[in-house]
């Protein structure tokens, strides 16, 4: 049996917040972010659960399938619209759903994370044919605007994908990893604002990154030249230019949604996902190669014949 990615979507608040928006808050500029992060705007405004619904609807026109045909919702988030119900239910009763839901957190590796756990459900006997798959975040929200450090960077945005049991698609191997005594570089506490140890999490990133996909292709007996399609977390495009260079992956592969978005955390992969479907080069057989990572520390790296 084999699974496959039957249609792609996305949401995006309206609100869009530029660097030059940014330098008048706060001691910044267009330049030093450009130069540091690669971005120069990015989307504010979100609630997850309604970019959630949004980006799972989207999916589902996009594979031209109704509510009906999904048998179990996974949202990935760090941001949930409350401690408790999962997000996964306000979206669940904005989409319409009748089946399971339950939200994933593994923060910036949560769609990757997601995608492993919705895979191995679909395999098990009488496990769902189709699986919502969703990534939404809006860490706009948890944002010190005071914090040159981390307001720069992140964005709201989410992302969905419909994956169905298909002859054609199939995860040929995958590297789940987590480093929870990293932890304090980069945490988010109750009714606080996002603390992160800039620096040290570029550091770890490249370094767990870069170890991940050696694993999982080596898992998959693949090659880098093997690969056509590269989604990294898009977090900062020096990074993404760093675990290309560590492991001979080119640039010209990776699609990359970062310098208008920013940092939206779990939904970085679903965007950049989309946007090398509007390229053109998701097709039937092609090796699609997908790595996130986030805080916890977790990663993620998910190599996929599409
Ligand atoms: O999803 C996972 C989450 N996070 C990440 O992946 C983030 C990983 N880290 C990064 O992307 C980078 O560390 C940042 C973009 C956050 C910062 O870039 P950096 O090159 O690591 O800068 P830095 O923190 O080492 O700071 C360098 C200098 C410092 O000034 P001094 O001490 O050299 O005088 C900072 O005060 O740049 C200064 N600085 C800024 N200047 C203008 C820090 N932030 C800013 C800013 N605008 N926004």
């Amino acid at each position: 049996m084999a699974i496959r990615i039957a249609g792609i979507g996305t949401a995006l608040p309206s609100k869009v917040l530029t660097n030059d928006d940014l330098a008048q808050i706060m001691d910044t500029s267009d330049e030093w972010i450009r130069e540091r992060a690669g971005i120069a705007s990015r989307h504010v405004g979100g609630l997850t659960s309604e970019m959630g619904v949004e980006a799972g609807n989207n999916a589902l026109k996009a594979a031209d399938l109704t509510p009906d045909a999904i048998d179990l919702l996974v949202l990935s988030t760090s941001s949930p619209d409350q401690r408790f119900p999962g997000t996964s239910a306000q979206i669940h009763a904005g989409i319409g759903l009748d089946c399971g839901a339950f939200d994933v957190n593994a923060a910036c590796a949560g769609f990757a994370y997601g995608y492993v756990a919705a895979y191995g459900m679909m395999m098990l006997p009488g496990g769902p044919d189709r699986v919502l798959n969703i990534g939404s975040d809006a860490l706009s929200t948890l944002v010190d605007w005071e914090d040159r450090g981390t307001a720069i960077l992140f964005g709201d945005g989410a992302g969905a994908c419909v994956m169905e049991r298909h002859d054609q698609g199939e995860l040929l191997a995958f590297d789940l990893g987590a480093d929870g005594n990293l932890a304090p570089i980069l945490y988010c506490e109750h009714g606080d604002t996002i603390h992160m140890a800039g620096r040290e999490v570029f550091k770890r990133a490249v370094r767990a990154v870069t170890a991940s996909i050696k694993t999982a292709l080596g898992q998959a007996g693949l090659t880098p030249d093997d690969v056509d399609v590269v989604l990294l977390h898009q977090a900062n495009i020096r990074i993404i230019e760093a675990v290309c260079a560590r492991t001979s992956l080119p640039m010209s592969k990776t699609h990359n949604v970062l310098e208008t978005t920013g940092n939206t955390s779990t939904a970085t992969i679903p965007l950049a996902m989309e946007r090398a479907e509007s390229a053109g080069v998701l097709e039937p057989g092609k090796i699609v190669l997908m790595s996130g990572f986030g805080a916890g520390m977790t990663w993620a790296t998910l190599v996929v014949r599409w």
